[in-house]
């Protein structure tokens, strides 16, 4: 009754985080302000549960449009950017999905679900990526959509602008520029949107991942296509109501990303201090690291009630690297004086 390559497939996996630090998931560790909170809840009760929510969602387009400097008609919002990324799959031309390798593991999943073909185009071993290699896999594979998240996960490394503008002029599919980590990055893509080239962003680092709220920014044409293929309430009221609100308190949580853009360099510095971790250079609010054995400092920071995300048996590249969200001061230090004591 299911697909054989369904049955096939291995399910996206959630660790039990419980009682442990949780640095796996490149959340925002600051809860909201406590005023912030209770005005916030005094705006959900006003919510009318018992309708469907705005199918059309025409006010948080504008709200949205307004802060990424864009018409409202450029806007499609989706039940976080992993809808988007299966919108996008849904409706692109056939063709092959052309994908770096590594990077976001949804692209290549919610591909395999769609039947369509995936090829990767391995980065180099300082995780740069060379364009003409990416162009040459996109002809050969008759590419029909290229996703590059800007900065990459799970390297944390941001490619030049060149790299992006020659892969966006020479490729005649669907470039999507992925900027979920956009918020701790120095630079984002709002002004290579084009015919061929959108840009998709997301709530979740941002502090709201709980919300589930993503959206692209593409031309109004094909944002009209797109939007056909978008369930008619696939945004709940409550997450609505909620992004609204916080929209309006955006200055919040920019300043709360400037505290995990400086906790990140201030971990940095300390990794680099330590001869046993090689410490990628990151532009995201995670920080990839190789050690000599990932598993055994996977193992020691979780007996110290620290979870990371072990990328150890992804292989290749990733070999013996562990990806550790930016957490508070508090937890950054944990981290650090387990991973001193493991190595001692
Ligand atoms: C590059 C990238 N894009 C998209 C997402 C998904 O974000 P969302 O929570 O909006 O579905 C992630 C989540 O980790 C990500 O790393």
């Amino acid at each position: 009754m299911i697909r054989n390559d369904i049955k096939a497939l291995a399910a996206y996996h959630v660790p039990d985080s419980a009682d442990l630090i949780k640095l796996d998931a490149m959340e925002n560790p600051f809860t909201m302000p406590d005023a912030l909170r209770k005005s916030w809840s005094e705006q959900l009760a006003q919510v009318d549960i018992n309708r469907y929510p705005d199918a059309d969602m025409q006010g948080l387009r504008e709200k949205i449009a307004a802060r990424a400097g864009v018409e409202a008609g450029q806007v499609l919002i989706g039940n976080g950017s992993d809808e988007i990324i299966q919108m996008l799959l849904l409706a692109v031309n056939p063709g092959t999905c052309v994908v770096p390798e590594p990077t976001f593991v949804m692209y290549d999943l919610i591909s395999r679900w769609l039947k369509r073909h995936v090829a990767t185009v391995p980065l180099d071993k300082d995780f740069s990526l060379n364009a003409k290699r990416l162009l040459q896999v996109c002809a050969r594979e008759k590419a029909g959509i290229v996703f590059l998240a800007c900065p990459n996960n799970p390297t944390g490394n941001l490619w030049p602008e060149e790299t992006i503008r020659q892969i966006a002029s020479n490729f005649n599919g669907l470039l999507i520029i992925d900027e979920a980590y956009g918020p701790f990055s120095e630079r984002t893509h709002t002004h290579l949107i084009a015919a061929n080239v959108m840009v998709l962003r997301t709530f979740s680092k941002l502090g709201w991942a709980g919300l589930r709220l993503g959206y692209l920014l593409g031309d109004a044409e094909s944002i009209s296509h797109l939007n056909k293929v978008r369930m008619p309430y696939n945004v709940n009221a409550l997450t609505q109501a909620s992004a609204n609100f916080l929209l309006d308190h955006f200055a919040v949580f920019e300043q709360q990303a400037a505290e995990i853009c400086s906790e990140r360099e201030r971990v940095m510095a300390a990794f680099m201090a330590m001869d046993e971790v090689q410490a990628f250079p990151s532009q995201a609010n995670f920080i990839l690291i190789r050690v000599a054995d990932a598993d055994v400092v996977f193992d020691g920071l979780k007996a110290a009630g620290i979870l990371v995300k072990n990328m150890n048996g992804a292989g290749g590249l990733l070999a013996e690297c562990l990806r550790i969200t930016i957490g508070t001061r508090d937890e950054n230090d944990a981290v650090l004086t387990a991973i001193r004591e493991i190595m001692a």
